[in-house]
C-alpha cells in the first residue's frame, strides 16, 4: 500500500481508517475523496495526506488522478442516512459514485474495498450468511445491492471486495446526527440524565461492532485473495437493554429504559452476522466483546475529561 485514496475519508468509519492507514503506512500517500455533507475536518485532525473536496458521482475529480499513482481504493464515501426517501438522490449518489472508482480503479489496475451494508439483508431475523443478501427494504440498502451488482459483473481486471459492515459504532461518529449509533445517542441520553428511550421492549437485538474492529476488518480485507462480499460483524448480537446496562456501567448510573412504539415498517429488529465467510477470507475476527467496546469507548473518548478531545478527533492517537 504505497498510494492509497479512501473516500468518505472525513466519515465516521473514513476517519478511523485514514488516521490508522496514516499509521501504519507511515511512508503510503494517502489521499482522501470527501465532500464533507455528513461529516466535519474535525474527524481527521493529524491527518496528513491530500484532501480532495468533491461529490464522488461527479466525474470532474477523474481528472487529478491522470498523473497520480494508485494502488489500492478504500471506498466508503456514501449517503448514510437510511431515512433518506429521494430515491433518485440516493440512487445516483451513492451508485454513480462507485461507477466511477471501478472506472478509476481498473485505469490503474488498484484493488478496490468498498462500503456495502446489512442492509442489503431487509427484515430476515436469522444469522445472516453472504448469500441471503439481495432483500433490501429501502433505498439506502438498494443502493448498496446495486453496487454489489455492479462489482460482481465488472470486468476490469482488478480485485473488488465488499464488506457488508453491520452496526458500527465509536470514537468519531459524532457529525453523523441522527444517522448515529444507538450506543451514542443511548449515552448522551444517559449522560444528561434522562431514562434511554428505545423502542418496546428494549429486547431487539443487533450485531453492533466496534469502528477499532471495523477499521481491522477493513484493511485485511484489502489483501482477501478474490472478488468477494463479505459480512463485517462480531457474530453476537446484542439487546439495546444489554446494551443500556452496560452504558449504566460506565457510567455509573441506574436509569432504567423508557419504552416507546416503533414507528417504522422498514425496521431491522434482529441482524446477526455469521463470520465463517470473513475469518475464511481474511482471517478476521474480532477483538473487542461489545461491553469491552462500549466500555472503551465511554471511559476514553466520550466522559468529560476526554470529551473535548475526542470532539476533536484528536483522542486515542
Ligand atoms: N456506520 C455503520 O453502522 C455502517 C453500517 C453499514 C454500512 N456503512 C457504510 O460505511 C460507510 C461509512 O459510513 P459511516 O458510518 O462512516 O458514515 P458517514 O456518514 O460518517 O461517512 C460517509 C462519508 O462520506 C461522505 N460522502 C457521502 N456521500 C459522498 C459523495 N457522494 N462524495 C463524497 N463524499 C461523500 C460524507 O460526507 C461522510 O464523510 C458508508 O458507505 C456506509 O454506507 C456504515
Amino acid at each position: 500500500m504505497d498510494h492509497i485514496l479512501v473516500t468518505g475519508g472525513s466519515g465516521f468509519i473514513g476517519s478511523n481508517l485514514s488516521l490508522e492507514l496514516q499509521n501504519r503506512f507511515p511512508k503510503a500517500a494517502i489521499t482522501v475523496l470527501e465532500d464533507f455533507r455528513s461529516s466535519s475536518f474535525k474527524n481527521l485532525l493529524g491527518f496528513r495526506g491530500d484532501v480532495l473536496a468533491f461529490n464522488a458521482a461527479d466525474r470532474s475529480w477523474l481528472d487529478l488522478f491522470k498523473n497520480r499513482p494508485l494502488d489500492t481504493i478504500f471506498h466508503l464515501a456514501s449517503i448514510t442516512d437510511t431515512t433518506v426517501l429521494d430515491e433518485k438522490k440516493m440512487m445516483f449518489d451513492n451508485v454513480e459514485g462507485f461507477r466511477n472508482i471501478l472506472e478509476l480503479a481498473a485505469a490503474k489496475k488498484a484493488r478496490v474495498v468498498y462500503a456495502s451494508s446489512a442492509a442489503v439483508y431487509g427484515s430476515q431475523t436469522r444469522q445472516l450468511k453472504e448469500s441471503d443478501g439481495g432483500v433490501p427494504n429501502n433505498i439506502y440498502g438498494f443502493s448498496k445491492w446495486t453496487m454489489e451488482n455492479l462489482a460482481r459483473q465488472f470486468q476490469g481486471g482488478i480485485k473488488i471486495v465488499g464488506l457488508r459492515y453491520f452496526n458500527v459504532f465509536g470514537p468519531r461518529e459524532y457529525f453523523k446526527g441522527d444517522a448515529a449509533s444507538m450506543t451514542y445517542k443511548l449515552y448522551l441520553q444517559m449522560k444528561a440524565g434522562k431514562r434511554p428511550k428505545v423502542f418496546k421492549y428494549g429486547e431487539q437485538k443487533r450485531d453492533f461492532i466496534y469502528v477499532k474492529d471495523v477499521v481491522e476488518a477493513t484493511i485485511r480485507a484489502a489483501d482477501c485473495p478474490q472478488s468477494t462480499s463479505m459480512n463485517v460483524g462480531t457474530g453476537e448480537p446484542t439487546s439495546f437493554n444489554q446494551m443500556i446496562e452496560v452504558l449504566n456501567e460506565a457510567l455509573g448510573t441506574q436509569l432504567e429504559p423508557e419504552y416507546f412504539d416503533n414507528p417504522y415498517d422498514f425496521y431491522q429488529s434482529f441482524t446477526q452476522a455469521d463470520m465463517s465467510h470473513a475469518m475464511k477470507m481474511t482471517g478476521f475476527s474480532r477483538k473487542f466483546s461489545t461491553r469491552d467496546a462500549i466500555l472503551d469507548y465511554v471511559r476514553n473518548y466520550l466522559e468529560p475529561e476526554y470529551a473535548a478531545k475526542a470532539v476533536l478527533g484528536a483522542s486515542g492517537r
